[in-house]
């Protein structure tokens, strides 16, 4: 298994281009079971989960093109199979986004449970409820979805019981073909779904259309035309490396993402100190050379601060000057992180869904294991500015979300190293 070697502490300075969103780009490939037509999706993160979900829409009888030039690929529909395996849906749980499609598509599925993960159990009671409000009936055998609409889905008025992004992008790419007016209460708001799927459809003749915050309405159509479509970039590597300059006192400039999109994390980049300046599509942020704590933060929905940058959040307040908290209130069990970032000399307290950082850590290098996809974006920023030399174990979890990361690091000062 590979492993990264990072010699810290360092000098953090220069400029990255973000790659595309993994976020985006997976609602976006199972919305390509919706067409009968070609459909051309570019700037594809190269990631693991990305090549899973290729993996899954050919196993379900689509061909899969790929340009390796733009991290383009052409999907075509085949001969088509509407069983989604559990080899494949158990290692990338947004597998369960087929089963909207394929039901809406071709009235049957049968997909695998996803399972959970370490993050969290990661339930899809509310995948599967709002299908059912739209027309699908479904029985759960062996872990294994059954699902059909024998007389495909109709449009409904459906309100979510809590905000899902999963559960929102599964029922918005199933109303695309129901039939009739569908209106989507209490959605999941992040920018890849409101901006990047609706974009992505409607320009291929969907009629999807927010009318509030998080509501939205979609009008059935009957088919969808041959679409060319550029995924958004990825706003979680863009905060990402906006933590790596700002523990490190680097210098950073982030190309390719609207700031706008990032307002909140901004916000809270700035109220630590860093100082920062956006342009149209770049952020230039320099880290401060005393980190300012916060004394409480909750992960929330969009448009709060994301749970996905909680662990990198985290590992940037244990260098604080006080002290910080950190409440996850999105997964019951996103504190993995927390017993690594101690081995690095971290002074962590854990109360329920509380974490309580000390602050004004000083980060030894030290052997770590990674645990999830974010957790261990969380050990490569404390790594960079620890001294000494770190080894951080299981970087597969990273190969699922980040492309590149070391390449890009080690153009902006990284001393690191993959190991295989
Ligand atoms: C998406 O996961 C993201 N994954 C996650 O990013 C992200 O952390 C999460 O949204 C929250 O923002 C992708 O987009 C591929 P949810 P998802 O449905 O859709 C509970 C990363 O690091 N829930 O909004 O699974 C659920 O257990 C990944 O890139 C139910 O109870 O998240 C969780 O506690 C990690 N029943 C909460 O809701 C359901 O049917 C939010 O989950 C569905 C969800």
């Amino acid at each position: 298994m590979d492993r990264f070697f990072i010699n810290g502490p360092c000098k953090i300075k220069g400029s990255i281009k973000l790659s595309g969103s993994k976020n985006a780009s997976l609602p976006i490939l199972a919305a390509t079971i919706l067409f009968d037509e070609p459909v051309e999706i570019k700037n594809l993160p190269n990631v693991k989960d990305i090549e899973t979900m290729l993996d899954l829409l050919k196993s379900l009888g689509f061909s899969v093109k790929k340009n390796k030039i733009n991290n383009s690929v052409i999907i075509k529909k085949k001969k088509i199979k509407t069983f989604a395996s559990y080899s494949l849906v158990k290692t990338m749980r947004a597998g369960i986004l087929v089963l909207g499609p394929l039901v809406a598509k071709y009235r049957k599925a049968i997909t695998s449970l996803p399972g959970g993960c370490l993050i969290g159990a990661r339930p899809v009671n509310i995948h599967l409820n709002v299908l059912k409000k739209l027309g699908m009936s479904h029985q759960i055998k062996k872990g294994y979805i059954y699902a059909n609409a024998k007389k495909g889905l109709k449009g409904s008025i459906i309100k979510f019981p809590q905000i899902s992004v999963g559960a929102t992008e599964n029922a918005i790419l199933a109303a695309t073909l129901a039939e009739g007016k569908t209106i989507l209460k209490n959605c999941a708001i992040e920018p890849e779904i409101k901006i990047d799927l609706t974009n992505f459809l409607n320009k291929a003749g969907a009629k999807i259309k927010w009318i509030g915050k998080r509501s939205v309405q979609v009008e059935g159509v009957k088919k969808l035309n041959r679409v060319i479509h550029s995924v958004m970039a990825d706003r979680i590597e863009c905060g990402t490396f906006c933590v790596v300059a700002a523990i490190s006192k680097g210098e950073l400039k982030i190309n390719g993402l609207n700031p706008k999109i990032i307002s909140t994390e901004i916000k809270l980049l700035k109220k630590i100190g860093a100082k920062i300046k956006t342009l149209d599509q770049s952020i230039i942020i320099k880290g401060p050379n005393k980190i300012k704590n916060i004394k409480f933060l909750q992960t929330k929905e969009y448009d709060g601060f994301p749970t996905d940058l909680q662990a990198q959040f985290m590992a940037l307040l244990c260098k604080a000057d006080g002290r910080s908290v950190i409440c996850e209130s999105i997964f019951e069990n996103r504190f993995m992180h927390v017993a690594e970032l101690k081995r690095l000399g971290a002074k962590i307290s854990i109360i329920k869904n509380k974490a309580i950082i000390k602050g004004n850590s000083n980060f030894e290098g030290a052997e770590l294991m990674s645990s999830d996809l974010r957790a261990s974006a969380a050990l490569v920023v404390a790594a960079i500015v620890a001294k000494g030399s770190s080894v951080i174990n299981r970087i597969y979890h990273l190969d699922r979300g980040y492309e590149n990361i070391e390449i890009k690091l080690k153009k902006i000062g990284v001393n690191i190293k993959r190991l295989s």
